[in-house]
């Protein structure tokens, strides 16, 4: 599997990179479109602006075909926090439907947002786990009909552990909640049908799992599209954008979740691994993971390092957090010999479709080395 794509990425010639839950790696395919990116602006006429709103097109269809999604729901910005704070300014947070349900698994952007709308009425409930595990029984108890939005990772950044969504979903909708999943850390290397779950909202981005770089996406399940008016909104949000006049409603498609002038280059350089992992295929993508992180799990138990990530493999996500002493000093020695890997609480490896099983060893071996 590793090998037909693995000389794509030149980063991999340097290290055992194993750090795609944090920053993934990037094919070489994008040098040409830097160089042409530079040539558009050496030479730069106004047409210019057209070929790059094609480009954006063209990457707003693969992403939504790569998440299961129709055309024309998926919209894009610099990054996910942008979005999230777009979705929120949509409501109105009057009693008794204006709780906002989230849990303390999140990445911190997400806490945060919700948490900035209490001025606006928006009352947080941020359902506590004492652990790395989500107890979603305990989640579901917490979503009835005071609740608005239920705002959940589906894979912990800090643990890796997954949430089972398709129950979260059923749940959500039979007491009319709307539910927000931030997928950054799975799509990419978890297969996620935004379509087939009938989530309302999913956000996620390119630099991690999906070796693109600075920019992230939404979908926005269709049907809701019309009833949805982001507060914070920009020209080109509007319905006659491109006419240069002033819009007198929002644009029909999910284009209403744009902001200002985009900023196409980061579109360009990131539709070039996700042309490759499309090309791959999602699915054999998961499988690939899930063999790398049994290994990872396999080395970690016979070494006797605590697992702190799901070790059952429909419960994980791509990483593996160990739960190793002085971990941040550790990821520092592993880098120094050129061993990649991320330390946020846990140290949290993080193979893709282009590692090897030999990689995980060589740097499980380099793990156990340098704790003792
Ligand atoms: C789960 C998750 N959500 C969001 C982010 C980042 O959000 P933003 O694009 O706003 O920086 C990260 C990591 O950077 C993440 O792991």
């Amino acid at each position: 599997m590793a090998d037909s794509i693995r000389d794509q990425f030149p980063l991999l010639g340097t290290c055992v990179y194993l750090n795609n839950n944090s920053t993934g790696a990037v094919p070489k395919g994008v040098e040409s479109v830097l160089s042409d990116y530079w040539e558009t602006l050496r030479t730069w006429r106004d047409g210019v602006w057209e070929g790059w709103h094609d480009g954006l097109d063209e990457y707003l269809g693969a992403l939504a075909a790569f998440i299961g999604a129709p055309p024309g729901s998926v919209a894009v910005d610099a990054n996910l926090s942008t979005l999230l704070a777009r979705i929120a300014s949509c409501f109105d947070y009057r009693a008794p439907r204006n709780r906002v349900v989230t849990t303390d698994l999140e990445f911190p952007t997400v806490p945060f947002i919700w948490k900035a709308f209490r001025r606006y009425g928006a009352e947080v409930d941020v359902v506590g786990t004492g652990g790395p595990h989500l107890d979603e029984d305990e989640l579901l108890r917490r979503v009835d009909e005071r609740t608005l939005i239920v705002s959940v990772p589906h894979a912990s950044f800090s643990s890796g552990a997954t949430v089972d969504l398709e129950r979260l979903v059923e749940h959500a909708h039979s007491v009319g909640a709307l539910v927000v999943v931030d997928a950054f850390q799975t799509v990419g290397v978890m297969p996620l049908d935004v379509t087939a779950l009938g989530v309302d909202f999913v956000l996620g981005g390119a630099h991690k799992w999906m070796c693109g770089v600075g920019t992230a996406f939404l979908y926005v399940r269709p049907g809701l599209l019309p009833g949805l008016e982001p507060a914070a909104t920009g020209w080109q949000a509007g319905d006659r954008a491109l006419t240069f006049q002033p819009s007198a409603g929002y644009a029909a498609d999910a284009r209403r979740f744009t902001g200002g002038t985009p900023f196409p280059l980061t579109a360009l350089i990131s539709r070039v691994g996700l042309e490759l992992l499309s090309g791959v295929g999602i699915e054999a993508i998961r499988a690939h993971s899930l063999v790398c992180t049994e290994r990872i799990i396999a080395h970690a138990t016979e070494a006797g390092i605590p697992v702190v990530s799901p070790v059952e493999p429909h419960r994980r996500g791509g990483v593996v957090c160990l739960d190793v002493p002085d971990g941040e000093a550790v990821k520092y020695r592993l880098a120094a010999r050129d061993m990649i890997c991320s330390w946020r609480t846990y140290l949290r490896i993080g193979p893709h479709v282009y590692n090897t099983l030999d990689e995980i060893d060589e740097f499980m071996a380099a793990l156990v080395a340098v704790t003792r």
